[in-house]
């Protein structure tokens, strides 16, 4: 057999090839990728090694692996096949650029489309929106068909090939994201992978008896397994049902449910699964989606006598769903949700797995600090657990479409002298209120009796205390919540990363209690900020008196300045400790340029003592972006309440 594959060579043939003996591809000279054909064979050469070695492993017990994976050959040809000339230009840009999301340039905005604009038809009337905020990366709830009623915002999906008819058409998704690539944004949306609704086609096929598609999901006859399961399993949604199995009266089976009853948990102990969910990615790759958010990816994976959390198969799916990725469709990026232990979150990052994750542990922390007003434990936690690959990138962000979970490591806060049971106990009753002198208005999400854990629902602007200032009217608390809100998001926007804007927070939106008088969105307190874009409101963004005028304008401004400053490129942050609880600061280096980012979390005013810069030559001046002031290393550095400053250090010798 020949095993050197040539640009001619059928595609066909090579995988044979490739699954006899990958290590002999692996050494084989490549074709040079004179056609696109031929640039298929090479990536498959490149990277095809370590999809079947990985595809083996996950099923070295299954007979009919190999039949699978010959199945899995196929559906990446058949997909490359049908990608469009566009895409496969901006496949070999990516290639020739692989760190094109790590530059100082990218901003991202997430939104729901029906709360946003109704439907996708009318939201390429605000791509001018997005422009104004200079997106670069625009994230859309998850769009797709859905049971009526209750579909945990979309995380329910009934079909991936199929945008939900209230919000419009393929056709219209498709050209979106061509639209918004012409215009430099790219368009990322969910992959929900770990289960489909329980109206999904094969969720229909199984609950009808039939035996393969029962396959696709963890069903079982009586109690007997899911009782032993469950003796390690968490519980995610409590509140509207206990355990992690429901059962199905049509069916007549029980079947593992980690999220809703009507969410059903995909099976990828079994091959067939793993097919087909990877031809659904492909497809969505293929109408142009370039960021694939990976839902809940902690769960995909079940052993018995384990949590059935982050186990290695997780790790193992994700990464051949990478490698399916980059020979068919290859400027397809992961970014990985799992809101985890940090150092869960972080075993999830790496240019072969996720080379994006959420910064949940970064998230929970600011909040933990605007709350105790020390930063401490931000500083020793970032210190220790911040630092990701090469070629990876963090997504910060403030607030998102979920609650806020205090995902900070037991043993970072005791080392500190914090009781982390007591701490959180804290955290919660301050963000709900519940706490004497709080700012903060929060809604408690998910209460578990058993465990007393409890989540926190609730917008940027009501958690930092705006929605008590403005009922109070008064002008000090407005003033200083406008302020710890800026303050929070200098931080999001110049930590090391892609900032991503939860759209409504430009502004300042408050929580909306609507949702408790609609029944399929009461149980759940996520929806109270959730809510639908005000665009009566934009008028103010024109009127300096407005607040939403500082919000917005605000924003846009540092964004501005985070594109024009190098140093705030990836490349890590290196906590910088000021010796005063209360600021947070950290150091930027890039291309020659040198920041120091402070914070004041507190509001008062605070004082780096000038000994504690000198570490910096003392001829060096340091120049604020954000108040555009300078001050000499020599000097104390005086930060009034919540003043954060962007400080260039200039040797001026
Ligand atoms: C993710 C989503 C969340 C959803 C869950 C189940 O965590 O962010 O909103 O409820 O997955 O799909």
């Amino acid at each position: 057999m020949n095993r050197t594959p040539s640009a001619g060579m059928d595609p066909a043939r090579f995988v044979d090839a490739l699954i006899e003996n990958p290590v002999g591809v692996l050494s084989a000279d490549l074709p040079a990728a004179s056609t696109d054909q031929a640039l298929f064979v090479q990536r498959l050469g490149r990277h095809g090694p370590r999809l079947v070695d990985l595809f083996l492993t996950l099923y070295k017990d299954r007979a009919d692996a190999r039949k699978w994976l010959k199945r899995l050959f196929t559906i990446m040809a058949e997909s490359w096949d049908r990608r469009s000339d566009d895409l496969r230009t901006l496949d070999r840009a990516r290639e020739a650029d692989p760190s094109w999301f790590q530059s100082e340039k990218m901003v991202g905005g997430v939104l729901y489309v029906d709360l946003f604009s109704d439907n996708l038809a009318n939201l390429f009337e605000h791509i001018a929106y997005f422009k104004e905020l200079d997106l670069t990366y625009l994230h859309l709830m998850p769009i797709f068909s859905v049971p009526h009623g209750d579909s945990d915002g979309g995380y329910a999906v009934s079909s991936y090939r199929a945008v939900n008819a209230d919000l419009g058409t393929m056709k219209e998704l498709t050209e979106l994201a061509r639209v918004l690539r012409g215009e430099g944004i790219s368009l990322v949306l969910d992959f929900v992978f770990n289960h489909t609704s329980n109206e999904h086609e094969w969720a229909r096929r199984a609950r009808a008896g039939d035996p393969v598609y029962q396959g696709f999901y963890h069903t079982f006859a009586d109690r007997t397994l899911p009782d032993q399961y469950e003796r390690h399993l968490r519980e995610i949604f409590p509140t509207v049902r206990r355990g992690n199995f429901s059962w199905d009266a049509q069916m007549r089976r029980w079947v593992w449910t980690t999220f809703n009853s009507f969410q059903w948990d995909l099976n990828y102990a079994n091959p067939a699964v793993f097919c087909a969910m990877a031809e659904e990615m492909l497809y969505l790759a293929n109408a142009g989606v370039e960021v694939l958010r990976l839902d809940a990816v902690a769960f995909i994976w079940k052993e018995m006598g384990t949590t059935c959390e982050n186990l290695s198969g997780a790790h193992d799916i994700i990464q051949a769903f990478n490698a399916v990725a980059r020979i068919a469709a290859p400027s397809l990026l992961f970014k990985s949700e799992a809101i985890v232990h940090p150092d869960q979150v972080l075993s999830y990052v790496a240019p072969e797995e996720c080379p994006l994750s959420y910064n949940p542990m970064l998230m929970a922390l600011i909040w933990e600090a605007a709350a105790t007003r020390e930063t401490r434990l931000l500083e020793h936690a970032v210190k220790k657990r911040e630092r990701l690959p090469e070629g990876c990138s963090w997504v910060n962000y403030l607030r998102c479409h979920d609650d806020i979970g205090w995902t900070f490591d037991d043993e970072d806060a005791r080392q500190l002298g914090i009781d982390p049971a007591a701490h959180r106990r804290f955290l919660n009753a301050f963000y709900t209120g519940n706490h004497p002198g709080s700012f903060a208005r929060g809604v408690p999400f998910q209460y578990n009796p058993d465990t007393g854990d409890l989540r926190v629902s609730g917008t940027l602007a009501s958690l930092a205390g705006l929605e008590q200032a403005l009922d109070a009217d008064d002008p000090v608390l407005i003033q200083m919540a406008v302020r710890r809100i800026m303050m929070m998001r200098s931080i999001m926007l110049s930590v090391g990363g892609i900032p991503l804007i939860y759209i409504g927070d430009e502004w300042g939106m408050l929580n909306d209690y609507t949702y408790l008088s609609d029944p399929a969105k009461v149980s759940d307190s996520r929806w109270v900020h959730r809510s639908r874009k005000k665009w009566h409101l934009q008028r103010s963004y024109s009127d300096p008196a407005a607040l939403e005028w500082r919000f917005f304008n605000g924003l846009k401004e540092m964004i501005g300045l985070r594109k024009n400053l190098p140093a705030l490129r990836n490349g890590g942050m290196e906590p910088f400790w000021t010796g005063n609880p209360h600021l947070f600061a950290y150091l930027r280096q890039a291309e020659g340029q040198q920041l120091l980012i402070v914070a004041n979390f507190s509001e008062h005013g605070q004082v780096v003592s000038r000994d504690r810069l000198s570490g910096f030559p003392r001829e060096s001046v340091f120049f604020d972006h954000i108040g555009k002031t300078h001050h000499p290393a020599t000097a104390d550095l005086a930060l009034a309440p919540y003043q954060y400053m962007w400080l260039e250090v200039k040797d001026v010798r």
